[in-house]
């Protein structure tokens, strides 16, 4: 299965990147939004990373510009009919995305491949809303995406092989490595890392330590490349909060109950590094 064409939905922190690294593997791609104003705010996040690289010597300024004349907007979903693969990347919020890939689905064509980028929500649920739950599949992508190498691969109970193979394949093609997991709570990322993230957020609420002094001990310790609060910030506090909102709810044991304080700075807007203060402040 050939696929020269992507539309992307959700122009935030990780619909951008996926953008990106798509164009970067010379796909044409459509990123698509509800406002002009989320997409030119992606547009701009997508020219930051590639000037980094351009900056790192890993794309000359020449190939940026090509990167960026493959990327074309809109705000009508219409403009992902004909894609060959389709990758939602909206809030984390199964009703938001539920309803998104009803209006999709009446849209696309029955060779299109159907992939949420989701954190943590059931990629058999979502696919269940679909005509074609066999071409519906989990593409996780990592924070930031032009720099992790990571895609779990997520196949929902309904996905076949032949949108499978053809979605690892892609992975590959834009030069990520794909790591193929079954649909549970939060897949194998998430399920691993968010408690973690959690437990740092206790140790803050209970005075254990510092944000400074855990964060130091995660990476001295354990050699993480950043602290798992300052983490939590890349990641987007509400986005850590929707994630062991979902362990906790789907499978049901106290152990992923989230933090107090983690729904506190929810909902004083402390959200991180996209709204400029989390854990910590950035100006
Ligand atoms: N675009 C292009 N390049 C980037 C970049 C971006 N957005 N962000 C960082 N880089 C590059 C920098 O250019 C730099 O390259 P160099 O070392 O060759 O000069 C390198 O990455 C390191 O960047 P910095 O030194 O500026 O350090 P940062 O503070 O920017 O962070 C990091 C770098 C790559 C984020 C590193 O700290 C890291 O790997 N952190 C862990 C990230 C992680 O765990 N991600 C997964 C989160 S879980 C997830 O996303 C799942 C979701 O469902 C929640």
């Amino acid at each position: 299965m050939k696929i020269s064409s992507v539309s992307v939905i959700g122009a935030g922190t990780m619909g951008s990147g996926i953008a990106q690294v798509f164009a970067q593997g010379e796909l044409d791609v459509a990123l698509i939004d509800v406002e002009a104003s989320y997409l030119d705010r992606g547009m701009t996040t997508i020219a930051k990373s590639l000037d980094r690289l351009v900056r790192k010597e890993v794309l000359s300024s020449g190939n940026k510009d090509k990167v960026l004349s493959r990327i074309h907007t809109s705000t009508d979903l219409n403009e992902a009919k004909g894609s060959g693969i389709v990758i939602e990347a909206v809030f984390e919020n199964e009703g938001v995305k539920t309803e998104l890939w009803k209006q999709v689905d009446g849209i696309v064509g029955e060779d299109s491949i159907l992939a949420t980028n989701t954190s943590s929500i059931s990629v058999t649920r979502l696919g269940a809303n679909v005509t074609r739950p066999e071409r519906f599949i989990g593409m996780h992508f990592m924070n930031p995406v032009a720099v992790m190498e990571l895609v779990e691969v997520i196949r929902g109970l309904e996905t076949n092989d032949e949108t499978t193979k053809a979605t690892l394949e892609l992975c590959e093609k834009l030069g990520k490595t794909p790591v193929e997991v079954n649909d549970y709570p939060g897949f194998v990322s998430n399920r691993v890392l968010l408690p973690m993230i959690n437990e740092a957020v206790y140790c803050l609420m209970e005075g254990v330590a510092s944000r400074e002094s855990i964060d130091t001990v995660m990476k001295l310790g354990m050699a993480h490349p950043m602290g798992p609060l300052a983490l939590a910030d890349l990641i987007g506090v509400d986005v850590c909060l929707d994630i062991m909102e979902v362990l906790h709810r789907d499978l049901g044991d106290s152990k992923y109950r989230p933090c107090p304080l983690l729904k506190k700075m929810v909902a004083a807007g402390r959200l991180g590094r996209k709204s400029g203060r989390g854990f910590y402040e950035y100006g």
